[in-house]
Order: structure tokens, then sequence, then C-alpha cells
């Protein structure tokens, strides 16, 4: 057959977005897989919501097992979000051989060497590149571009409801509760925006960063972390009146196998790379022995963009659909073997 039948777990922003762009870059795709991707069922948990994509009544469950049990779905988009029960989900499509894309960093920094080797015993593919920093194919670029090189350092602005909410702070003086409902109303927040604001979402993005950059197990718990709940508009502005612009920044360091994350409010000077990233872009900087400064730059958040990391990875999967490669390793980019733990 030359379809492809992918069963859609979430239909929020994310998932309207990912619906959004299978439907307009359905030819482009084509010519790229020589398969039609068609998404036969969508997960969601309340059927009577108005939605703002054109869907049929009738593709919409909110059953698991609707699509869990659909024999005829080769693959599973998980953007629901939360631990459960997007884990016991995603457990079972690959038990049964079906493949997985997710878009849930909650789940992967904690649960994410657990599924990635369940999916090995079923010879199946597991990808999470819109887990980190939306639209910005980062993990790619860790896992493939970087292969030959090490990575000594990454620091990142990875989260783009506080990015946002800092930024309007800074140029509108917006307080700080106005600027989180704007952030929501965009689509940028997490269900429960405590995450961004408390620096627990970037945490994880950096939990996520180390663990396939430095090669080695990042556990959550060891990522230090201060988030942004205790800034005011008064203390943006007047760090912007001294020459400094106050960003939530994640810091990933590895010297030696001595590997530390953490993620804090700084005040960068005005003219640093990152002092210009604004609303909701993210940026990641990577420092390699090899290679020396990268960085990296693009849209945090946001249904479009995001979903372009999700079909990406759907791409992926495709392409070793065809080449009967899935659950290889040769082009799954985030097959990450996890070798060793830190050392202190
Ligand atoms: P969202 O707008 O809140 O959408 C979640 C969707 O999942 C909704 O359609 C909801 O159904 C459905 N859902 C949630 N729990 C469910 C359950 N137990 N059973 C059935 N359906 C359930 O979330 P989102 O912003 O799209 O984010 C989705 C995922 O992508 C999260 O893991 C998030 O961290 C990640 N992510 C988001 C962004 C972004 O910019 N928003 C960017 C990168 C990654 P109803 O519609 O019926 O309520
Ligand atoms: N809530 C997240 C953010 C979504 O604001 O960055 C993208 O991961």
């Amino acid at each position: 057959s030359d379809v492809v039948r992918v069963g859609l777990m979430g239909l929020g922003t994310v998932g309207c977005g990912v619906v959004r762009l299978v439907e307009e870059h359905q030819d482009d795709l084509y010519n790229q897989t020589g398969q039609r991707i068609e998404i036969r069922k969508v997960l969601v948990q309340d059927l009577d919501k108005k939605r703002p994509v054109p869907l049929e009544k009738s593709m919409l469950t909110d059953d698991p097992r609707a699509i869990l049990e659909d024999e005829e779905i080769d693959v599973i988009v998980e953007v629901m979000g939360g631990i459960e029960p997007a884990r016991e989900c995603i457990r079972q499509a690959l038990e049964k051989g079906k493949h997985v894309v997710t878009a849930n960093k909650d789940l992967m920094a904690l649960h994410g060497a657990e599924l990635l080797s369940v999916a090995e015993r079923h010879g199946c593919d597991v990808f999470y590149e819109a887990s980190v920093a939306g639209g910005i194919p980062i993990l790619r670029a860790l896992v493939e571009g970087f292969s030959s090189d090490r990575i000594t350092q990454m620091i990142g602005i990875v989260n783009g409801t506080t990015n946002y909410i800092l930024t309007e702070m800074d140029r509108r003086g917006a307080g700080f509760e106005d600027a989180l409902t704007q952030a929501q109303a965009l689509g940028y927040a997490e269900s429960d925006p405590t995450s961004d604001v408390d620096g627990l979402d970037a945490a994880r993005k950096m939990a996520i960063l180390a663990t396939l950059g430095f090669h080695m197990e990042m556990p959550l718990e060891d990522v230090e972390v201060q988030g942004i709940a205790d800034i005011t508009t008064e203390d943006v502005q007047f760090a912007e009146q001294l020459g400094y612009r106050m960003k939530l920044v994640g810091i990933a360091r590895s010297d030696d196998g001595k590997v530390e994350v953490s993620v804090q409010p700084a005040l960068l000077p005005q003219n640093h790379p990152l002092s210009s990233v604004d609303g909701v872009y993210n940026a990641v900087y990577v420092h390699g022995e090899a290679v020396g400064e990268t960085m990296f730059y693009g849209p945090g958040a946001g249904d479009m963009p995001t979903a372009t990391a999700v079909v990406s990875d759907l791409v992926t999967v495709v392409k070793n659909m065809r080449l009967g490669i899935n659950g290889s390793g040769i082009v799954a980019p985030y097959r990450e073997k996890v070798l060793k733990t830190p050392r202190e």
C-alpha cells in the first residue's frame, strides 16, 4: 500500500497544527516518501468541543483502544501531554509494533530510556524532536550533526512561554499575570503553566539535551531549577536600564565526565547573543571541542512551528518503513543508548 495510517492522540494546539501541516503539505510529503500520510483516528477528551480544523466527527474517539487496537494504524503521534495515559498508550503502541512520534518532554525526560528500550525490543521507532525548542531541529543537530565532535557546553533559552513573558514585561511594561494569560491564549503554555513559570519545562528540555549531547543519562532530579515566579516587571526594566536583559537560561556543562545542568533566571549583557532572543523564540548555543561555537535559533512553541518538528519525525518514520529499517538505529537519530551516568 502507498498509504501510511496515523493515529493522532491529542487535538489541541500541536495536534491541530499537525492536521493542518499534513493536509497542506501532502503533495510535498508524498514526493519525499512515496507514501500518502492519512490521519485515520484522533483521540480527544471532549468529543463535542469545537475544533479549528475540519475533521469529520466520526474520526474522533475518546477511547485510546480505538487507536491502539486498530491493526491498520502504523504510527502513533502522541500530542496529549502529561505522563499518564500518554506513557501507557505509547508503551502499548510499541508492543503492538506501531512507531511513535511524540512532543512530550515531560514523558521523555522522565521515562525516555524505558520507552526507547521497549521500542528497541519491538523494532519500532520513537522520535521526539518537537519535545525541545519547538521548530528548531536541535535534537537532530546534536545526534547527527555533532556525532563526530565532543560537546562541552550547551546554553539555551528553551521555554517560549517564559521568554514571551519576560519580553512583554521588558518592552511593554506588562504585568506577569497579563503576559502569562497572553502566552496561554497563543497556545505557548503547558496545560499547567506552573511547569513553564517554575522552570520545570526548561529543566526537562535541558535534561534531554544533556542526555543526547553528552551521551549519558541525565536524571531530571539532578537538574537544579529556579523559575521566574518571583521576577517583577520592575526587576526586568531596572536590569534593562543597567544594560542587562533578564532571561531564563538553561546551562549544561560536561567536563571530563562531570556533568552539571541547571535552569535559572540570568542577567545577560544586552550585547550577548542570547539577549536578542525575544518573545516565543528559543535559541541553543552549543560548544563542541572541534567545531567551536554554534548557535541554533527559531520559534520555540506554537502550533505550526511545533508541527514542523512532529511531521518531520513522521516523514523519517515513513522513510524508515520504506527501507525496512525502523528501530535499527541507522537513521533513528534519537535512539540514544544510555551508556553511563554522570560522574560526580
Ligand atoms: P493542548 O492544547 O492542551 O492539547 C492537548 C490535547 O490532548 C487536547 O486535544 C486534549 O483533548 C487531548 N488530551 C489530553 N489529555 C487527554 C486524555 N487523557 N485523553 C484523551 N485526550 C487527551 O496541548 P498542546 O499545547 O497541543 O501540547 C501537546 C503536547 O505537545 C504536550 O506534551 C506539550 O508539552 C507539547 N508541546 C507543546 C508545544 C506548544 O507550543 N503548545 C510545543 C512543543 C511541545 P481535548 O481537546 O478534548 O481537551
Ligand atoms: N510550554 C512550552 C514552551 C511549549 O513555552 O516552551 C514548547 O515546548
